[in-house]
């Protein structure tokens, strides 16, 4: 079809084994005030972890105790710099994730530094935990950051949650070009009052920085369809017509600068396992003093209810009723769709297809979930 190029299945197989999420990441897992002295248990790219804060650093370690698996994070601390089991007392080195003691076998148990779960690297950085998953050397963790996030004054305030559905299909949800002017005319608060164009014609373009854009080439608001009539409806309470740039980057963020307002909206979409995915919808935004005080007010008053959870409740909706294996009948909007798809092809450790399971996500994928090929 004219303006989507036609891939072969293998041009995206690393996207179709990535249903589990990419690797050689940082991914945000959750605030940084919510992780405190108790342990959370996180899922993050099909791995459990569990995420505990000791001396005022957050450590993460696997979930699972290589005795007889039961989950760290039901366990308990008994000495500083270290976590046990809650089964049999095996005692975990909280950085390096070696056993140092097996409490209930005495000080000489032979065990002691032959056993160690696997730790992750962990940052804390605005306001938010960041993990690293993957098997290659983890870049600084700015390298996965928006730098709109590291600014001195910068305020990041908004939601996380969880959501059914594959990552892959969120991600191409938030930078599809076409949903928006029929998804969210209908049925909430945020475009009651505004013009939405019937369609529009964009390009994608490489923003820098490893994002890629939406760029609006023409915006129509009314339209006549041949043998149906004229679409939409005009309403004279609807104004505007407000503009804003969509951009999309590794491993799943999408960025939404508005013309008439400071604060950027970014959305990760930080994959669980294969059927779900944790939201974390944050705006963003350089305030100090009063002025961070009053967009702290619009936010819980305003940009919270109406955005990010009528809004954005519409987008998790569809990702939800997507089936795992969609048809791939696309139209010339779903341009943007394979512009993302073809980014995911220059994800960093793809010479390895990334994991040891690849091959078996990859069967998964092609069977029950993967992203739609062509
Ligand atoms: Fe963890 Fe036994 S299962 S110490
Ligand atoms: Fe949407």
């Amino acid at each position: 079809m004219e303006g989507v190029p036609h891939k072969s299945e293998e041009r995206w197989l690393p996207y179709a084994a990535a249903g589990n999420g990419l690797r050689n990441y940082w991914y945000p897992v959750m605030w940084s005030r919510s992780l405190r002295h108790k342990p959370v248990g996180v899922q993050l790219c099909g791995e459990a972890i569990m995420l505990v804060r000791d001396r005022g650093r957050a450590f993460a370690l696997q979930d699972e105790c290589p005795h007889r698996g039961i989950p760290l994070s039901a366990g308990r601390q008994e000495f500083v710099g270290s976590w046990s089991c809650r089964y049999h007392g095996w005692t975990f080195d909280l950085d390096t994730g070696i056993l140092k003691a097996a409490l209930t076998d005495g000080p000489t148990s032979p065990i002691c530094g032959k056993v160690r779960v696997k730790t992750y690297p962990v940052e804390e950085r605005a306001g938010l935990v960041w993990i690293y998953i993957g098997e290659e050397p983890p870049p600084p963790v700015e390298a996965d950051i928006p730098s709109e996030f590291l600014r001195s004054d910068t305020l990041a305030i908004g939601r996380i949650s969880v959501q059914r559905g594959n990552w892959r299909y969120a991600c191409e949800n938030g930078f599809d070009d076409g949903h928006s002017m029929f998804l969210h005319r209908y049925g909430v608060l945020f475009s009651a009052f505004r013009r939405m164009p019937a369609w529009r014609r964009t390009k994608v373009v490489n923003d820098g920085d490893g994002w890629i854009s939406r760029d609006n080439l023409e915006r129509v608001f009314h339209s006549d369809y041949p043998e149906l009539g004229s679409w939409p409806r005009k309403s004279f309470w609807k104004r505007g017509g407000r503009r804003n740039r969509v951009s999309i980057r590794l491993p799943g963020v999408i960025r939404n600068r508005y013309e008439d307002q400071d604060a950027v909206n970014f959305v990760w979409w930080t994959p669980i396992d294969q059927s779900h995915y944790r939201m974390f919808q944050i705006y963003v935004i350089s305030a100090k003093g009063l002025r961070r005080l009053l967009f702290c007010l619009r936010y819980w008053l305003y940009l919270k209810p109406i955005h990010h959870i009528q809004f954005n409740n519409q987008d998790a909706w569809m990702v939800r009723l997507m089936p795992d294996t969609p048809p791939n009948r696309y139209y010339r909007p779903d341009a943007s769709i394979i512009a993302w798809r073809k980014l995911c092809e220059s994800a960093r450790g793809q010479r390895c297809s990334a994991h040891p399971d690849a091959h078996n996500q990859h069967a998964v994928a092609s069977q029950r979930s993967g992203p739609p090929v062509n």
